[in-house]
């Protein structure tokens, strides 16, 4: 064990699966104290004496801002302190612009940026009072494409790079010694993107071809949160990080 985060208290959303359950696992063989949250209790509990002695998993809905409120004067109250959120929680959901409804646009909504928004409210006040920290929000390559199958996601997906940068700003002007990037994953090997593929049909998400170049598996998300998490990435505040295998900077001609 390297103990790259030894003595920091991490919170990581929607971590009963896919990336956020690596990270979780990796944070905690790194040293941290991480309390990892999801909507789904059941799945949450039963990996929770699986991961580590020092992972705690608490019911949370990434949408009610009651629960954020609890959460975070819960882990004031145990841990004393806070230095890393992880926004990762999110929802997928298939629709154009003529299929999307304003109640489906709006759930999406809710999940994927309303709660990053509610997340850094709640955490910022409690990661100063800690001398510092690092946020990662988990956006999408959807934010810089176009992905016509998925309207609402990709517009919640880039509301989350745009709020993220300003916290940064606000982070460095404030000088609280908080830092706040966003990562963009092309395809990661997770649930989500399995239970996708299914439900999509022939729309088709991507060429196989193409899919398969750039997919990458939730350990490959996991450790460059880790290194944004730790002190290792410390001048970095405000980045938007490709996490695609070049799949962004690919001409559409190659
Ligand atoms: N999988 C991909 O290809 C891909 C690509 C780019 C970005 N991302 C982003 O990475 C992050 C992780 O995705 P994943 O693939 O591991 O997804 P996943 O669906 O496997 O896991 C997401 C988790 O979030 C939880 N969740 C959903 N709604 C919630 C709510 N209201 N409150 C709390 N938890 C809730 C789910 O229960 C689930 O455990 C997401 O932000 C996603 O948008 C994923």
């Amino acid at each position: 064990m390297s103990e790259r985060l030894a003595g920091k208290v991490a919170l990581i959303t929607g971590a009963a699966r896919g990336v956020g359950l690596a990270t979780a696992k990796l944070m905690a063989k790194e040293g941290a104290q991480v309390i990892f949250t999801d909507i789904n209790a059941e799945q949450g509990q039963e990996i929770a004496n699986s991961i580590s002695s020092n992972a705690l998993f608490l019911e949370h809905d990434v949408t009610k801002e009651a629960d954020w409120s609890s959460i975070l004067t819960h882990i004031k109250s145990k841990y004393g302190q806070l230095n890393i959120l992880v926004n990762n929680a999110a929802i997928l959901q298939l629709g154009d612009i003529k299929e999307e409804t304003l109640a489906g646009w709006q759930k999406v909504h809710r999940v994927n940026s309303d709660s990053v928004f509610l997340g850094i409210h709640y955490a910022l006040p409690l990661m100063e009072e800690s001398g510092g920290g690092s946020i990662v929000n988990m956006s999408s390559s959807s934010a810089i494409f176009g992905m016509p199958h998925f309207a609402a996601y990709g517009a919640s997906k880039a509301a989350i790079r745009g709020l993220s940068q300003s916290v940064a700003v606000y982070c460095s002007q404030t000088k609280n010694n908080v830092r706040c990037n966003t990562l963009h994953p092309d395809s990661i090997m997770t649930p989500m993107v399995m239970e996708m593929s299914a439900q999509a049909g022939d729309r088709s998400l991507a060429e196989p071809e193409r899919a398969k170049a750039y997919l990458c598996q939730p350990e490959d998300v996991a450790n460059t949160i880790l290194f944004l998490a730790s002190d290792e990435s410390k001048h970095i505040n405000g980045a938007a990080i490709a996490l695609d295998g070049g799949a962004t900077v690919t001409p559409p001609y190659l």
